[in-house]
């Protein structure tokens, strides 16, 4: 038996979830789904759904990056044995990231750019990251992050830079849960 799909997630924490989780474990013990997971699941979320199901999450994808560390999330994940996965590591280039002096500085210590620098401290910092690239020459520099290492200094620097706050939405507010709930129904 081949499973049809590796990794499949709940997008939002709305809407039907337990209906949805649970034909979801079906697929994943018939084996037709290799892991399950979610995404943007803030902890009460997450661990609401653990506690009522009987397959953890494998994954929860969040915003993760230099602005927006999931300082307190991230070790509340790895007690629950989820695995954090971030979306849009690079901020998708807001607040002007990619000329971020403290990331510059360090990239220029290690002779790396500042996307490196960011893909490096996810990667030692435990946490996937899908960055997105059009361009070929980007998807092999974002790939070239395993041959140098960032010291405990260059952590806690990049540490100063969480604001603990999203750069995009915020999943708890009513007016987002109602726009992206009327989103889907207009699809
Ligand atoms: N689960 C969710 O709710 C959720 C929400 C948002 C996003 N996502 C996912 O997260 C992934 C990434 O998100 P994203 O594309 O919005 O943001 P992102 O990966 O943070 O940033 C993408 C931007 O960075 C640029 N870039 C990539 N590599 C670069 C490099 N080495 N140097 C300079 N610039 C570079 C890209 O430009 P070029 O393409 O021109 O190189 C693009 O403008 C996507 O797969 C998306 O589907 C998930």
């Amino acid at each position: 038996m081949y499973s049809i799909l590796d990794l499949y997630l709940i997008h939002q924490p709305y809407g039907d979830v337990y209906g949805s989780w649970r034909a979801m474990e079906e697929l994943y013990r018939e084996g037709k789904i290799k892991a399950i997971g979610v995404s943007n699941f803030y902890t009460d979320r997450l661990i609401d759904l653990i506690i009522h199901n009987e397959v953890v999450p494998a994954v929860n994808q969040v915003e993760v990056h230099p602005f927006c560390q999931q300082i307190e999330a991230h070790p509340f994940m790895q007690e629950n044995k989820v695995q954090i996965e971030a979306w849009r590591p690079f901020a998708e280039g807001r607040n002007n990231i990619f000329e971020n002096e403290i990331l510059r500085s360090i990239g220029e210590k290690h002779n790396k750019t500042v996307a490196q620098v960011i893909l490096r401290w996810l990667v030692q910092r435990d946490v996937i990251a899908i960055p997105k690239t059009v361009r070929k020459e980007r998807m092999v520099e974002n790939f070239s992050i395993f041959d140098f290492a960032l010291n405990p200094e260059d952590m806690d620097a990049i540490m100063v830079l969480d604001t603990g706050t999203s750069l995009f939405l915020d999943h708890r507010d009513p007016e987002t849960v109602k726009r992206l709930g009327n989103a889907k129904l207009n699809i």
